[in-house]
């Protein structure tokens, strides 16, 4: 129970707290009166803020003191620890260049004893700037239906080799354009520069948020360039993937744990940011594995919203008994059979998505 003394609450001797807070590298989370606290000590200063951080209200007392600022442990935003200014650091400069500044304290020391009072100064919101505004609402622009194809193959792009299954992807595409009403977009992932999910799930589900907070980090992320032919420009997504010891392409699941930020959306604000999508598959693989594959991906995407067509994957592999890669490749690029396949499934995928069109433009009547 913490003494009150004309508004000021006791916190404790300033001996016990400097010796408790040098312990806990400056900081130390306290409640009082329904409010949590950040009490940190630095340079012979004590320091009280409000514990929740200005952008999604990070815990601050979980954070590390840097420098006379607590540094938030979910986006690394950081704050004077006295003044509760925001200080621009290279984790908030990009999306919000002023972070405002959270709720202080005022502390005073009486007969070697620190007391708190909990009228605290105002919340001064951050102002957000984010290029390429990926958080907007999607909505579908009227138009042929928008094809993205994208190829998982992990490649060298400075020298690039023969993949099977962006063959046929990319087969299909052409085809595509010339017998169906459609646009098109390629990319290879393996062109794409971006870092792999750090986690921030892992740390609380609202750490993990959608613009993807590697995304708001770090402008180099060209994760973007997905998201925003995923989630806002396509309305069928044709995948292909190679098969990797019986599993889909390395950076296709380098992909996949980025895409948490979209499908978390449903978990924690029941909003679903891919609807009316379909997604195709392409599988090719020396080697066998293709149901589990395929399984997984499609599990993956329906999680997502996705919605897939009838026969929703095209698949080919040599099985185990052969490893001969260079029969492989000639193989599939004779193949009439393959190609075609791919090409039906494309269209199997538009037709599908047209339908969803219709039902969705017949409903909003
Ligand atoms: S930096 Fe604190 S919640 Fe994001």
């Amino acid at each position: 129970m913490n003494e009150v003394v004309n508004d000021w609450f006791q916190v404790g001797k300033t001996s016990e707290l400097i010796s408790e807070l040098e312990k806990s590298d400056g900081v130390k989370e306290l409640f009082i009166q329904d409010k949590k606290i950040v009490l940190t000590y630095y340079e012979g200063q004590f320091g009280a803020l409000n514990n929740k951080c200005n952008h999604m209200g990070g815990p601050l007392s979980k954070g590390k003191l840097k420098k006379g600022c607590i540094e938030c442990p979910w986006h690394y935003w950081r704050f004077n620890h006295q003044t509760g200014d925001s200080v621009s650091s290279e984790a908030s400069k990009h999306y919000a260049p002023n972070a405002g500044a959270v709720p202080k304290y005022s502390l005073k020391i009486d007969n070697e004893t620190l007391f708190i009072n909990l009228v605290e100064s105002k919340r001064v919101p951050a102002t957000y700037s984010m290029s390429g505004n990926l958080s907007r609402e999607p909505k579908r622009l009227d138009g042929k239906i928008r094809v993205l194809g994208l190829s998982t193959t992990a490649m060298d792009s400075e020298h690039p080799r023969f993949s099977t299954s962006e063959e046929l992807l990319k087969s299909a595409l052409i085809q595509g354009e010339k017998q169906l009403e459609i646009e098109t977009k390629f990319i290879a992932l393996s062109n794409l520069k971006f870092r792999h999910c750090e986690g921030f799930y892992s740390k609380s589900e609202k750490a993990c948020t959608w613009p993807c907070s590697i995304t708001k980090l770090d402008p180099t992320d060209e994760m973007k360039i997905i998201y925003e032919n995923l989630v806002h420009w396509a309305d069928v997504v044709l995948i292909s993937t190679p098969i990797r010891w019986g599993n889909a392409s390395s950076l296709y699941y380098k992909m996949a744990e980025r895409l948490n930020s979209v499908q978390n959306q449903i978990t924690l604000k029941n909003k679903i940011l891919i609807q009316n999508k379909v997604v195709g598959l392409i599988i090719t693989g020396g080697q066998d594995n293709i149901q589990s594959v395929a399984g997984q991906m499609l599990t993956f995407f329906g999680e997502l919203g996705f919605t897939f067509p009838t026969f929703p994957f095209v698949a080919h592999s040599l099985g185990w008994a052969s490893e001969k890669m260079e029969q492989n490749m000639d193989h599939v690029q004779k193949s009439e059979h393959l190609h075609q396949e791919s090409f039906e499934l494309l269209g199997r995928s538009v037709e599908l998505c047209q339908k969803l069109i219709k039902v969705e433009k017949a409903l909003s009547i």
